[in-house]
C-alpha cells in the first residue's frame, strides 16, 4: 500500500529564535534535507513552508503554503495527499530513524492510527504556584513522538471534526481521538526527539547522528 509523508515546516522556530527550523543546519545539513533523506521510501512527500517561502517541486517531493497552527498546515497537507496512508512528521525531529517509520507504518496500515511513544523517565510534578504540587503518575504516562501514521480517510475525518467542533491539538494523534478511534502505541526512540530550545540545537549538533 502507498504512503505519503506529510511535512509540517511552516513554523517560524520562535522559540528557538534562528528563523524556521526547516532551513536549520545540523551537520551540513538543513533540517528539511535530513527528513526528507529518512523519508525517502515514500510514494509522495508534501511539505508545508511558511508563508513567503518556496521552493520548486523535485521528483516525488511537493511543497505547499503552511497555515497559522501546525493543525493548518498538517490539513492544508492532509488535502493534497493521494494515498491511502499517510505518515506525519515534524521536520523539527530531524534524527528520527526510517526504522522508525516503518515500525509505525506497519502497525498503521494494522489498526488505522499508530504513533510512537517514550516513557517518561523523570519524577512528574504539578507545580502549584512555584511549588512541589501532586506527583503524577509517570508509569502511566508517555511522550508522544512523531512521525505518526493514520489511514489517509481516517485523518481527514479527524481534521474534518476537528474543525468543525473549533478542537485545536499539537499532534494528529488528538483529532483521531477526539473522533473517538483508537490510537496503537509503538515504540519510540529517543534520537527522534524534537529541537525545540538552543539546547536541543546544540545538541543536535554535537551528536548529527547517521541517518
Ligand atoms: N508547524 C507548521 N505550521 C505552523 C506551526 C508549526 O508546519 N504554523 C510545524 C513546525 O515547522 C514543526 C512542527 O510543526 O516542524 C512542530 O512545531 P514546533 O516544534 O512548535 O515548531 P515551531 O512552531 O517552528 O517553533 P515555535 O513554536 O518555537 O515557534
Ligand atoms: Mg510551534
Amino acid at each position: 500500500m502507498e504512503v505519503s509523508v506529510l511535512l509540517p515546516a511552516a513554523g517560524l522556530g520562535e522559540r528557538l529564535g534562528q528563523g524556521p527550523k526547516a532551513f536549520l543546519k545540523v551537520g551540513g545539513r538543513t533540517l528539511l534535507d535530513w527528513v526528507l533523506d529518512t523519508f525517502s521510501f515514500a510514494d509522495e512527500i508534501l511539505v508545508a513552508l511558511p508563508p513567503g517561502y518556496r521552493l520548486p517541486d523535485r521528483g516525488r517531493v511537493r511543497y505547499l503554503e503552511g497555515g497559522k497552527t501546525r493543525q493548518e498546515s498538517v490539513a492544508r497537507l492532509l488535502a493534497e495527499a493521494n494515498t491511502a496512508m499517510v505518515l506525519v512528521h515534524d521536520v523539527a525531529r530531524p534524527f528520527a530513524s526510517r526504522a522508525l517509520a516503518l515500525r509505525v507504518l506497519e502497525k498503521a496500515r494494522a489498526t488505522g492510527a499508530a504513533v510512537p511513544v517514550l516513557p517518561v523517565p523523570d519524577t512528574l510534578v504539578e507545580a502549584v504556584g512555584g511549588e512541589y504540587g501532586p506527583v503524577l503518575p509517570r508509569e502511566r504516562l508517555r511522550l508522544v513522538q512523531t512521525p505518526q501514521g493514520f489511514f489517509t480517510a481516517l485523518l481527514r475525518e479527524a481534521h474534518a471534526y476537528a474543525k468543525m467542533k473549533g478542537i485545536q491539538a499539537t499532534d494528529d494523534a488528538q483529532l483521531v481521538r477526539a473522533l473517538g478511534y483508537p490510537v496503537a502505541l509503538v515504540e519510540g526512540e529517543v534520537r527522534a526527539f524534537k529541537i525545540t530550545y538552543p539546547e536541543d540545537l546544540a545538541l543536535a549538533q554535537a551528536l548529527v547522528w547517521n541517518a
